[in-house]
C-alpha cells in the first residue's frame, strides 16, 4: 500500500534528514579539516566543522529515540507500522547523513566548487547514500528489512523534494546562506 510505503520511507529516514539541519543551526568553531589544503583547494572547507557534525549527528539519534517512544501508539492508533531504530541503526543514519554530506564537500572542493556554491544532485542526495551506506554497515539486517525496493524507490524520489523545500525555508528565515 502507497501510504505504508511512504510512512515507512519518510519515518525511517527522519534520523537522516535531521542532522544536516540541526547541523546548520548549530554550526561554526573549528573546521573539521582545519584550515587544510589540498592543492591550492581546502580539504573540505569552513562548512564543515567539528560542532555541527556532532550537534547533527547527536539531533539524529535523539529523534529516533522519539520516534521510537511514539512508533508503538501511532501504529495502534492508525494501524500503519512504522519502523523503530535499533541503537546501531539509529547512529548509522545520522552519522552517514553528516558522512555522506561530508563527503560531497569534499567532492566539491576537488571541482573547484567554493564552499556554498550548488551541486545540483549531490546536495539532494549525498546524505541519502551516506545514510543508508553506513546505516547497512551498522546494521545489515535491520537496514535490509527496513528499506524494501519499494521503500527506496519512496526515499529517492521524496527527499530531493523535501531537502529542496526545507532548505528554502531555512534561507528565507536566515538560517542558512543560500538556498540550497
Ligand atoms: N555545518 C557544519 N558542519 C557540518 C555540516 C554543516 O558546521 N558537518 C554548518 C556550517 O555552518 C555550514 C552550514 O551548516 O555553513 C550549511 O551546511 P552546508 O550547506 O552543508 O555547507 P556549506 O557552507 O554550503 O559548504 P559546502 O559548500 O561545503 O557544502
Ligand atoms: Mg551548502
Amino acid at each position: 500500500m502507497l501510504v505504508g510505503l511512504v510512512v515507512t520511507a519518510l519515518w525511517a529516514m527522519l534520523p537522516a534528514y535531521v542532522p544536516n539541519n540541526a547541523a546548520v543551526l548549530a554550526g561554526g568553531g573549528r573546521p573539521i579539516d582545519g584550515g587544510r589544503t589540498w592543492g591550492d583547494r581546502r580539504l573540505l572547507g569552513d562548512g564543515k566543522t567539528w560542532r555541527g557534525t556532532a550537534v547533527g549527528t547527536l539531533a539524529g539519534v535523539a529523534l529516533a529515540a522519539g520516534l521510537n517512544v511514539v512508533a508503538a501508539p501511532i501504529a495502534a492508533a492508525t494501524g500503519l507500522s512504522p519502523p523503530t531504530f535499533p541503537p546501531a541503526a539509529a547512529v548509522g543514519l545520522a552519522a552517514g547523513a553528516m558522512g555522506g554530506d561530508i563527503a560531497a564537500s569534499f567532492l566539491k572542493r576537488r571541482s573547484g566548487r567554493d564552499r556554498g556554491a550548488a551541486f545540483p544532485g549531490l546536495d539532494q542526495l549525498d546524505f541519502v547514500v551516506g545514510a543508508l551506506a553506513f546505516a547497512v554497515v551498522a546494521a545489515p539486517e535491520w537496514t535490509q528489512a527496513t528499506f524494501t525496493p519499494g521503500v527506496l524507490v519512496v526515499v529517492l524520489v521524496a527527499t530531493p523534494v523535501l531537502h529542496v523545500g526545507t532548505n528554502i525555508i531555512a534561507y528565507l528565515i536566515g538560517a542558512k546562506n543560500e538556498p540550497w
